[in-house]
C-alpha cells in the first residue's frame, strides 16, 4: 500500500477503505509512516472528515495497534467512564467510589491534564506516595479485591493514538469530531470494561464549545461503541464554568473527599451523581437512573464511597491519612483571598481561561517535561448567576509566591464578567445519547 495514494485519497474527500487505514494507524504505531506524511493526512481527515465507518474503522485501528486490557478475570460488568476533559472536574474521584460502594467494579484507567484542563492521574498523584501506575495483573488483583482502581494507561494501550495525538496537538488537527472521537474510543475500547459511559462537556471550558457540537461528538463515539459490539452511553454536561469550586491538583483531591464526608454539595457532586447513576444503569445492577441515584446517595450517607477512596489510596501506596485530615496534602508557601470589589451578578466564566490559570500557577504542564507542583491552584466560591458585593470572596489563590499570586488573581479576573443585571444559571445536563437516540434536557 502506498502512502502517497491515501493521502490524495482523502485530499480529494474520498473515503478510505478499511484496508487502507490499518495501513497507515500501523504505520504510526511501529514509527514505518514519517511524521510528514501523517500529518498531511491528518489535516487532509481534519478539512474533508470521515464516514462514520471510517471512523469506527479508525478506531478500531488504532485499538488494535497495542495491548488490549483483560478484564475477564474480574467478575461482573464493569463499567469505564470518561470525560473529554474541563476544568474543576473531578467526577471520576466522586463517583468511582461511590459506583464501586453499589457493587459495582470500577477498573478505570485515566489521562493526565492536557492544555487548560486537568488529568485525574495528576491530581491523584497529590496524595503523597499513591502510585498510578501498577501492572495489569495488580490492577486487575486490586478490582477483584476492593472493586476499585485507578491508574495510568499503560505505554503499550493505543500506540497509534499516541503517535497520531502528538502531532494533531503540533499541527493545528485536534478540532476534528472523526479524530477526538476515534481518539477516545480506541483507548477505551483497549482498556477492556465491558460498558462505557461518557461524559462529554460542553462550553466555554469544553472541547466543543456548543451544544449541538458536542451532541454530534457524543452520537459519533456512541455509533462507535455500537458498531463495535460495546454499548456505550453519552452525557452531554455543561463546562460553562469549572465544574467544582476548587481547581488544582490537592485542592481537587480535598473538594472530593470533602464531598464523599457529605461536607459538600454542589455542581460536582449533582454531576457526579448523574454520571454515577448512568453507570450503574450500563452495568445492569439497576434498572433506572432514579433508583441508582438512591443506591449512590445511600452509599453516600453511609460512608461506604469514602472508605473505598481510603482502601484505593492505601492499596496504591499512599497515605490514607489524608482522607481523615486533608490538611495533610501538600501546602503551598502564599494562600490568599481576593475580594470581587464591586456588586452586581457573575454572568458569565471563560472556563478555558480559569483552567489556564491553574496550569500558569504550577497546576498543569506548559510544556511536556514540566513538572506540576501539586499544591497550587484556587478555590473559587462564587458560580454564574450569583449575587456579589465588594467583600464576596471571588477565590482564594494557594501559590509558590506573591508574584504568582498576582499573575493569577488577574488572569481570573480577567476570565470572570460581572454584569448589573440577575443572570440564570447555566444548566448543568444538556442531552443523554445511547444507541436509541438523543433526549435533550435542556
Ligand atoms: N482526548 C483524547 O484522548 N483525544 C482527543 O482527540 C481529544 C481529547
Ligand atoms: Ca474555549
Amino acid at each position: 500500500m502506498n502512502m502517497i495514494e491515501i493521502i490524495t485519497k482523502k485530499k480529494l474527500g474520498q473515503p478510505l477503505t478499511r484496508e487502507e487505514i490499518t495501513f497507515f494507524a500501523r504505520g504510526a504505531a511501529d514509527g514505518s509512516i514519517p511524521d510528514y506524511q501523517l500529518a498531511a493526512l491528518l489535516m487532509a481527515i481534519r478539512l474533508n472528515g470521515m464516514t462514520p465507518q471510517e471512523t469506527t474503522d479508525l478506531t478500531l485501528a488504532m485499538r488494535d495497534s497495542g495491548d488490549v486490557c483483560d478484564l475477564s478475570a474480574i467478575p461482573g460488568v464493569k463499567v469505564d467512564k470518561h470525560s473529554t476533559g474541563g476544568v474543576g472536574d473531578t467526577t471520576t474521584l466522586v463517583l468511582a467510589p461511590l459506583v464501586a460502594a453499589c457493587g459495582v467494579p470500577v477498573a478505570k484507567m485515566s489521562g493526565r491534564g492536557l492544555g487548560h484542563t486537568g488529568g485525574t492521574l495528576d491530581k491523584l498523584e497529590s496524595v503523597p506516595g499513591l502510585s498510578v501506575s501498577l501492572t495489569e495483573e495488580q490492577f486487575v488483583e486490586q478490582v477483584k479485591e476492593l472493586g476499585l482502581a485507578v491508574i495510568g494507561q499503560t505505554a503499550s494501550l493505543a500506540p497509534a493514538d499516541k503517535t497520531l495525538y502528538a502531532l494533531r496537538d503540533v499541527t493545528a488537527t485536534v478540532d476534528s469530531l472523526p479524530l477526538i472521537a476515534s481518539s477516545i474510543m480506541s483507548k477505551k475500547l483497549a482498556s477492556g470494561a465491558d460498558a462505557i459511559v461518557l461524559d462529554v462537556k460542553t462550553g466555554s471550558g469544553a472541547l466543543m464549545e456548543t451544544v449541538e457540537d458536542s451532541i454530534a461528538l457524543a452520537q459519533a463515539m456512541v455509533d462507535i461503541g455500537t458498531l463495535s459490539g460495546k454499548p456505550v452511553r453519552a452525557i452531554v454536561t455543561g463546562m460553562d464554568q469549572p465544574l467544582g469550586t476548587h481547581i488544582g491538583n490537592a485542592l481537587e483531591v480535598k473538594e472530593a473527599i470533602d464531598v464523599l464526608s457529605g461536607r459538600v454539595t454542589g455542581d460536582l457532586l449533582e454531576v457526579s451523581l448523574l454520571l454515577g447513576s448512568h453507570m450503574l444503569v450500563a452495568s445492569g445492577r439497576t434498572q433506572d437512573t432514579d433508583a441508582a441515584r438512591t443506591m449512590l446517595l445511600s452509599a453516600l450517607r453511609t460512608g461506604s464511597g469514602l472508605s473505598r477512596l481510603k482502601g484505593m489510596i492505601a492499596m496504591q501506596g499512599g497515605d490514607e491519612a489524608c482522607v481523615l485530615d486533608t490538611s495533610l496534602l501538600p501546602q503551598p508557601a502564599v494562600i490568599r483571598p481576593v475580594k470581587v470589589g464591586r456588586e452586581g451578578y457573575i454572568a458569565r466564566m471563560d472556563a478555558e481561561a480559569l483552567g489556564y490559570a491553574a496550569q500558569a500557577m504550577g497546576a498543569g504542564r506548559v510544556q511536556k517535561t514540566d513538572e506540576i507542583d501539586p499544591s497550587v491552584g484556587y478555590i473559587l466560591p462564587v458560580r454564574i448567576g450569583d449575587r456579589v458585593t465588594p467583600d464576596t470572596t471571588l477565590c482564594t489563590l494557594y501559590a509558590r509566591s506573591e508574584e504568582d499570586a498576582a499573575k493569577a488573581e488577574a488572569a481570573i479576573r480577567a476570565a470572570i464578567t460581572i454584569g448589573d443585571k440577575p443572570v440564570d444559571r447555566p444548566p448543568l445536563c444538556y442531552a443523554v445519547v445511547t444507541a436509541q437516540g438523543v433526549e435533550r434536557l435542556a
